[in-house]
């Protein structure tokens, strides 16, 4: 988010912004319980700007996905405000709505099997422009080869494609109306690891050439370090760090942006680094710990760490909500963990 646009260097074009979003879910605890809520999400703050990647990372049930489906209008939030460049949205906006599309893990759920990628493709059109036939099948075909695919895919249907074509299928359809933010929710998770580098490449090219936004969602910390200007690290609905990649890569603060960085494989012979194994298990978002989310599981709590909850607050490079923090310089100060 540091960078700005070239007219004026001191406004970055900011297109998304989060202003301390909640989503809760009722949900019923079995047939004599009482109802229970989920704090799916407790208060998220961010600001993307055009042409850049911010990257939200955390364990299964974070909140990753609720993100996203707030930030693409799929569901409005319990509370809190957003931004689509610098509008605040409203319900039915369908105009606002175009300009944010997105692409999901699942590239053989998301596509219909009975459709041929050229209707695929068409379909948004279709519905929000006056383009005729040949006009739509035009843009089809450009947007099939600015993804890698060729003209003859347009008349065969999705199975006849491997997993990554399919995505490439799927990235395509997000772009035929022009959208100027992305959220991408785990696009490669269910790749191959060879083809996954293929699929971030398209992205990255796309990025630069249509100046898009991307909201990238991952459990994988190895799999956005390349793409991700920003990283915003999640735990129980809310964020415990943020920062841009370079620095959260080079010295997490938060002692869960450390975990779970020590558990992702990645090649760095320059660096040394302890394992750290978290214990416990994720509570539960229906009963949220007292006092920093995290501390069930963290080797650095003590005693206020159960009683208060630490604020995201800026502290050298990057943000962080933790009163015990690892160490600026990135030595992992711990004896490995629990
Ligand atoms: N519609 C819903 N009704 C009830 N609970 C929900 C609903 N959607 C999400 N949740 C709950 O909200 C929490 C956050 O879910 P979410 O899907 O956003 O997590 P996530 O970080 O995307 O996880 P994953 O990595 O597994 O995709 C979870 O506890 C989930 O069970
Ligand atoms: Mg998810």
């Amino acid at each position: 988010m540091s960078t700005a646009t070239q007219e004026n260097p001191a406004m970055p074009d900011i297109v998304v912004e989060a202003r301390n979003l909640v989503q809760r879910y009722e949900v019923s605890r079995g047939l004599f319980a009482d109802k229970g809520v989920v704090r799916a999400l407790n208060g998220v703050s961010f600001k993307l700007a055009a042409g850049k990647t911010l990257a939200v990372v955390g364990e299964s049930g974070c909140g990753k996905s609720t993100l996203g489906r707030l930030i693409t209008m799929i569901e409005e939030p319990a509370e809190g405000e957003l931004l689509i460049g610098g509008h605040p949205v409203k319900r039915n906006d369908r105009a606002l709505r175009r300009k944010i599309q997105i692409v999901f893990q699942n590239p053989y759920g998301s596509l219909n099997p009975r459709q041929k990628i050229g209707s695929i493709l068409e379909e948004p059109l279709k519905i929000n422009t006056h383009d005729n036939a040949d006009e739509r099948r035009a843009k089809a075909i450009a947007m099939m080869v600015r993804v890698g695919l060729r003209p003859e895919h347009y008349e065969r249907y999705p199975h006849m494609f491997s997993g990554g074509q399919r995505q490439r299928i799927a990235i395509a359809r997000a772009l035929m109306l022009n959208p100027g933010i992305l959220v991408l929710d785990e696009p490669v998770s269910a790749l191959d690891v060879s083809i996954q580098a293929q699929v971030l490449n398209i992205l990255m090219d796309l990025q630069e050439e249509f100046g898009l936004a991307y909201l990238f969602i991952s459990h994988d910390l190895s799999v956005v370090r390349h793409i991700a200007d920003d990283i915003m690290v999640m735990y129980l609905g809310k964020p415990v760090e943020f920062g841009s990649s370079a620095d959260v890569f080079a010295a997490p603060r938060h002692p869960y942006t450390a975990a779970l960085l020590s558990a992702t494989p990645i090649a760095d012979p320059g660096r040394k680094k302890s394992r750290i194994r978290l214990t416990g298990e994720l509570p539960s978002p229906i009963d949220l710990p007292s006092g920093c989310p995290f501390h069930p599981r963290c080797w650095r709590a003590d005693e206020r760490c159960k009683r208060e909850v630490p604020a995201l607050e800026s502290a050298g490079k990057q943000a962080f909500a933790c009163f015990h923090p690892m160490p600026e310089d990135g030595e992992s100060g711990t004896t490995g963990g629990a």
